[in-house]
């Protein structure tokens, strides 16, 4: 298997990661999740944009440029055997001597890997529940910053629970899930949370937001009373990993008729084409 080093590709077996790294002792590092679909990357220039937003955020200077990053992402795809799957890229301020304030002399490090992941068709069948749980993070959950206790926290409550997804809630409203962003659909109009310092903007996020007018349905970004999220018609998560996914149940509670809605059906569909239309406009 081959990763990506800063601007170099290497098999595996050569790269550690160093004691001091920043990463491993503070998180003090972002991280990006993009797929690929029969070795075309999905959204590669927005998940480079987002990246290179949430490395600027926190000051970590990029070791090579958008463009080239872009470039190496493409050669890992061509290095590796795997069809279709995660690209895993992870970008920390590098290695020093332990100590809060940022090291003088650090060179950032960033890597890259591959993983084979199958697109998870039970859960886009048939849809997962999700609980809910008190939304504990900081207030810069739009950097994607590798720090995710609390979402790691949420996401084991969850699995404890029987379910699949937490949903964040902070002071009596939705923010998103443990890992993906939340939808909400009543009367024909969708409910999200604004893209502000309380959500990350999720690619598929975006992407879903662009479709949702060809299903016949009105935008609202606006957060979800918790107390509104139980009388949703249909309720949808949307993630890199977890795609276009209907939640059926909340809390033990049924979402509507505890089974995925037609909107929700809908935008998968329209979703499924994006995918492949971004694969089609790629092949030569
Ligand atoms: N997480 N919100 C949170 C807290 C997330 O961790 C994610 C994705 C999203 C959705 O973002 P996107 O559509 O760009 O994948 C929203 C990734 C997949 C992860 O950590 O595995």
């Amino acid at each position: 298997m081959y990763i990506l080093y800063n601007d170099t590709i290497m098999p595996r077996h050569l790269f550690r990661v160093d004691l001091e790294d920043r990463g491993y002792q503070f998180g003090d590092g972002i991280y990006e999740v993009i797929r690929f679909y029969d070795r075309v990357p999905f959204e590669l220039e927005a998940h480079l944009r987002r990246l290179a937003a949430s490395a600027e955020a926190i000051r970590i200077p990029l070791p090579v440029s958008l463009e080239r990053l872009g470039e190496n992402i493409g050669k890992l795809i061509g290095e590796n055997s795997i069809q279709s799957g995660i690209i895993y890229i992870q970008l920390t301020r590098g290695v020093a001597p332990r100590g809060h304030l940022f090291p003088a002399a650090a060179q950032p490090v960033l890597t890259g890997y591959l993983t084979p992941v199958e697109r998870p068709v039970a859960h886009l069948e048939q849809g997962i529940a999700a609980i809910t749980t008190e939304d504990i993070r900081w207030l810069r959950v739009d950097i994607k910053t590798i720090n995710l206790l609390p979402n790691i926290l949420a996401k084991q409550q969850a699995h404890e629970a029987g379910a699949h997804e937490a949903i964040f809630v902070r002071n009596g409203t939705v923010t998103e899930g443990s890992s993906s962003n939340l939808f909400g659909i009543r009367d024909g109009v969708c409910y999200t949370h604004p893209a502000n310092h309380l959500i990350l903007n999720g690619i598929t996020r975006q992407v879903v937001l662009r479709l949702l007018n060809s299903v016949g349905l009105k935008l609202r970004e606006e957060a979800i009373p918790h107390t509104e999220l139980y009388r949703m018609d249909e309720v949808f998560i949307t993630s890199t990993v977890q795609e276009v996914c209907p939640v059926i149940r909340i809390d033990g509670q049924p979402v509507g008729e505890g089974k995925p809605g037609a909107f929700t059906r809908a935008l998968q569909s329209a979703f499924e084409q994006a995918i492949g239309t971004s694969q089609s406009a790629a092949t030569p």
